[in-house]
């Protein structure tokens, strides 16, 4: 599968793990930065790079990350398409695929460490939406919102 990934300085330290876990798991990682945590970066370009990588089809799921995870899942859920999910649980993180069809997942690096997000890693981009018509029926709803604003 191709994965965007990108994280801010906040949660540099566990993007280099995560993206050779993901090469040595076959998937085939787009790195969208940034590429040292010696400066300050700024999340909603490092989200939105995923997002926008997510959209265009490049990418099939994108994983982007900051030092809580929230300015980066705010980022990317402003864009159209976009159904970015915070998740710090394996749970959350199978049912963001199950129920929501996320196509991003957010992470903390300063909240979770490399163990415990391959877990949910694995569970996010393993999970598979379930597609049932009260499901689709929501993400309609989404992108109805999206086109009314
Ligand atoms: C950066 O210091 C930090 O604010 C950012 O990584 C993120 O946690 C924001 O939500």
């Amino acid at each position: 599968m191709q994965i965007a990934i990108s994280s801010d300085h906040g949660a540099f330290v566990l993007k280099g793990p995560l993206t050779e876990y993901l090469i040595s798991s076959g998937h085939d990682v787009i790195d969208l930065g940034v590429e040292s945590a010696q400066h300050r970066s700024d999340f909603p370009m490092t989200a939105g790079a995923v997002a926008q990588a997510v959209i265009s089809g490049q990418a099939t799921l994108g994983i982007t990350m900051c030092g809580t995870g929230i300015g980066t899942s705010i980022a990317a859920n402003k864009f159209d398409g976009i159904r970015a999910a915070l998740c710090h649980d394996v749970t959350t993180a199978r049912l963001a695929r199950e129920h929501n069809d996320a196509n991003v997942l957010c992470l903390g690096g300063r909240m979770i460490g490399f163990d415990l997000a391959v877990e949910i890693v694995d569970a996010f981009v393993g999970g598979k939406f379930l597609d049932l018509d009260r499901y689709n029926a929501r993400n309609q709803q989404l992108r109805d919102i999206e086109q009314n604003r």
